[in-house]
């Protein structure tokens, strides 16, 4: 009877020590989360830190430029080693007193915000604009082609162009053609993204989109929109206007930081000849304006077989007719003519397309384009 007894208590006192031991351990790990919740909370409670770039340094001091472009001349930390003027850097939001440095990628892929290709664009088929055509040859193609040309006459051959007018007249089409002709790396930049994307970055992305045109060389870049980057501005008063000007003062230096006869040309494009800062056309930079207007008919004319010509069109169709009324209609339009045309006639279950559907297509794209549209005041 004892023996057992005596068993039992063992037993009991063998549940309550291990249950003990859990009952610790258990407490050791719920104090051990309590701490680092603490911590997380400590962490969630720091004010952030501001990214700033050094602008220069001073003794141990630094001047710090803040991204709305103020600069600041401040303490730095003693866990800062070895700053330079253009690192970047976290600094206290209230004392403004650098913490930190960042090692930020600098090389922060270009290539993914740029468009780079090598266009298949041929002449032939661009339709009118034959001026357009030869000015942009004798511009980008012979001194990229025939560099020596310019060197025995003593001449600096123009290193880059803009292209104006209204949309959808063949801009792009131009400078993708020049680009395919010279067997260039086309770069394409739409400027509104790039000022409006990359905030803080404008400046530093321009940089690297020159270096990439100097890797990828013989290389064009092609800036869309260029008025969003090259605007007049009377009056810089906020911070994303001040950024802006930035980017665009960058750009300035890339254009006059390269040789007139290297194999990088610039192609600026724009709408809105009629607000860029003069600055950009001087001497030395884009100086070599090229517009490129609404098509005159026989433009119209060559523009519509260029787009018709793998099309099924209906012997009968009067052409003279058809042309007449697309007289205001730009490339890009005509081009969306045939296309809805072609959409008529499928619609009809017919492979020929007839006169009526081109009618049609007409109205239906002048629709659409109407109200959108008074270019007339727009370029100057
Ligand atoms: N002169 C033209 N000849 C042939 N097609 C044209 C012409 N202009 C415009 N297009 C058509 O319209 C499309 C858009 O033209 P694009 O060159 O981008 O105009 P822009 O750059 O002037 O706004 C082209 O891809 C092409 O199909
Ligand atoms: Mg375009």
């Amino acid at each position: 009877m004892g023996g057992r007894n005596r068993e039992k208590d063992r037993e009991i006192l063998f549940d309550y020590t291990s249950d003990s031991i859990t009952l610790e351990y258990e407490n050791r790990l719920l104090k051990e989360t309590v701490n680092q919740l603490r911590e997380e909370l400590e962490r969630f409670k720091t004010p952030p830190l501001m990214v700033c770039d050094i602008h220069d340094v001073v003794n141990n001091k630094a001047i710090i430029r803040i991204p709305n472009g103020n600069k600041f001349f401040v303490n730095v930390s003693n866990n800062c080693k070895e700053l330079k003027a253009g690192h970047s850097v976290l600094v206290d939001q209230k004392n403004l007193n650098v913490v930190e440095k960042i090692e930020k990628n600098k090389n922060f892929n270009v290539e993914k915000f740029v468009i780079i290709e090598k266009p298949e664009i041929a002449w032939e088929s661009i339709g009118g604009l034959n001026n357009q055509i030869e000015d942009i040859k004798e511009v980008i193609e012979l001194p990229l082609k025939n560099p020596n040309l310019f060197k025995e006459v003593g001449i600096q051959p123009p290193k880059g162009l803009l292209l104006y007018g209204p949309p959808g007249t063949g801009k792009t089409l131009l400078a993708k053609a020049v680009a395919n002709s010279t067997n260039s790396t086309f770069i394409e930049v739409v400027a509104s993204e790039l000022v409006q994307k990359f905030i803080g970055e404008g400046a530093k992305l321009v940089k690297e989109i020159f270096q990439l045109a100097k890797e990828k060389a013989p290389s064009i870049i092609y800036i869309d929109e260029l008025d969003a980057l090259a605007a007049t501005r009377v009056e810089i008063g906020t911070s994303g206007e001040r950024e802006v000007q930035r980017t665009f003062m960058q750009f300035l230096a890339e254009i006059d930081g390269f040789k007139h006869l290297g194999n990088v040309k610039v192609i600026g494009c724009t709408n809105r000849k009629d607000i860029l800062d003069p600055a950009i056309l001087r001497p030395g930079r884009l100086d070599r304006l090229i517009e490129v207007p609404l098509p005159d008919i026989d433009g119209i004319k060559h523009i519509f077989r260029i787009h018709t010509k793998n099309m099924n069109l209906d012997k009968k169709i009067n052409l003279d007719k058809i042309y007449k009324n697309i007289e205001e209609l730009s490339g890009a339009e005509i081009k969306s003519v045939c296309t809805e045309a072609g959409y008529f006639a499928i619609r009809k279950k017919r492979k020929i397309i007839q006169e009526n559907d081109i009618v049609d297509a007409i109205k239906k794209v002048k629709k659409e384009e109407s109200g959108s549209k008074d270019y007339t005041k727009m370029f100057g």
